[in-house]
């Protein structure tokens, strides 16, 4: 006896198809037309489209940050998630400097423990190579516990960057592995500069956390990792948070010639803009405080192109929450001292969904491939996560595409006390969400219990 997804219209990168879906326990058993019913429960799909839960990698769930804490804790952000449509996710297990990276593993591992709503995976943010280098065997380790993908902060000195040697021997031992690196691409020392260059003239204000960090900066990092990862002898590369067209270019550059370079963008960068959301009277842009910042509209019809093009090949999040009143405040006086992060983790289908599919700018097909497929395929997780197709996970939505919804603080499940996308109406959104088969939101509400989410152990990825 199993459940037995019925008339709906089942949704991969390449096809969408008139099919029911038979879950057996936690699998996929069959996607097939008209598969009988008798036996099974039935849920009924009609007018539903089937589509692959949603993997988001690059979340900030509980993580120590700008001297406090990111809003959400993994029981939080995951149950968010899962409202949203996501069913996987991976955070960052953060090194301390001066600390091994398997400290840092079981940190992470210790506070998902018992607490995620849905399956999570881990990359390892790298801090610290230690004295002679002797982390550096740690990256082989964390390869075997799961861990396949590794951090890079270019940007943030003095508490997350790294330096081009740093960068450039953890590529060298990544690329014998295979394993990939994901970069925040921003020149930290140059924006720095800037950055105290602003407070001498007395330039304090939230707005200026944009003003200081140049997209030029931005695209000058993609184009040193990149050539590090070629010094390295061939690293695979992923560009996190790509935010404008100078480094959107510099991915396109690199795809071109023929090196593994991939990224992601964020609904952020799509939807919101510097003269559209920033520039409000009193403290009001320290909602918008996150790195790299908002840019200029103009650079929102290149990252569609790019999301077309497939020269980005993921929309993660970057969902960093924290909350206005007591958390952004830490920066009133200075906007160096306003954590930097805002939350996005329950809103990334709906909004790409709403811009990207509604609007005409990309296929129902590739909306299935940014949020779900090809993170899969880039991070070791594809066949079992990803695909509605027979022995792979039940991770499955039933996405309404007539569901309107308007996104608002004051009915989300982010703990944020604000929204970055206040006010904005949506039309498509997760009617019920399955979880390795079992029914974890339904009609908005999550229906799961806390703790049920598996750490992945994901694989080194062939992209
Ligand atoms: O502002 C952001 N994005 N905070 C989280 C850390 C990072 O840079 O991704
Ligand atoms: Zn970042
Ligand atoms: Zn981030």
């Amino acid at each position: 006896m199993g459940t037995l997804i019925k008339g709906g219209t089942v949704v991969s990168s390449t096809t969408s198809t008139p099919a029911d879906v038979l879950i057996e326990g936690e699998k996929i058993a069959r996607v097939a037309p008209l598969i009988d019913a008798t036996g099974h429960t039935v849920v009924d799909a009609s007018g539903m489209l089937v589509l692959p839960g949603g993997i988001d990698v690059h979340t900030h769930l509980d993580m120590p940050f700008g001297g406090t804490v990111s809003a959400d804790d993994y029981e939080w952000g995951t149950r968010a998630a899962a409202i949203g449509g996501t069913t996987t996710i991976i955070d960052f297990a953060l090194q301390s400097m001066g600390h091994p990276m398997s400290e840092a593993y079981a940190t992470w591992r210790a506070k998902s423990e018992g607490k995620a709503c849905i399956d999570y995976a881990l990359h390892m943010a790298v801090t610290d190579l230690g004295p002679n280098d002797i982390w550096l065997d740690e990256v082989d380790a964390m390869v075997a516990e799961g861990i396949s993908s590794f951090k890079i902060f270019m940007a943030y000195p003095n508490v997350l960057m790294v330096n081009d040697a740093t960068i450039f021997k953890l590529m060298q031992r990544t690329a014998k592995l295979g394993a990939l690196v994901c970069v925040h691409a921003e020149n930290g020392t140059v924006i720095d500069v800037v950055v105290q260059q602003a407070l001498a003239a007395g330039n304090t204000g939230p707005l200026y956390h944009a003003l200081t960090r140049p997209a030029v900066a931005e695209a000058e990092a993609v184009h040193r990792v990149v050539a590090l990862s070629q010094l390295a002898g061939g690293a695979r590369v992923y560009i996190v948070h790509v935010s404008c067209q100078e480094a959107m270019l510099e991915v396109a550059a690199a795809r071109a010639n023929g090196l593994r370079v991939t990224g992601e963008t964020c609904p952020q960068y799509l939807v919101l803009s510097l003269e559209g959301n920033m520039g409000k009277p009193g403290f009001e842009d320290a909602k918008f405080v996150f790195t790299p910042p908002l840019r200029e509209k103009k650079n929102q019809a290149p990252l569609w192109q790019a999301l077309r093009d497939n020269v980005l090949q993921v929309v993660s999040t970057d969902h960093c929450p924290f909350r206005f009143a007591d958390q952004k405040t830490l920066g009133q006086d200075s906007f160096t001292k306003i954590p930097n992060g805002g939350p996005g983790i329950e809103n990334r289908m709906q909004l790409l969904y709403h811009y990207g599919v509604n609007a005409g700018r990309i296929s129902l097909q590739r909306f299935v491939e940014l949020t779900a497929e090809a993170p899969a395929k880039i991070f070791g997780m594809f066949p079992k996560k990803g695909i509605v197709a027979a022995g792979s996970d039940a991770d499955l939505l039933l996405w309404d595409p007539a569901a309107k919804y308007t996104i608002t603080a004051a009915t989300q499940n982010m703990h944020t006390d604000y929204s970055i996308y206040e006010g904005i109406q949506v039309k498509g959104n997760a009617r019920q969400v399955f979880s390795r088969g079992e029914s974890i939101v339904d009609g908005g509400r999550f229906v799961g219990h806390v703790g049920r989410g598996r750490y992945l152990h994901r694989e080194v990825a062939a992209q």
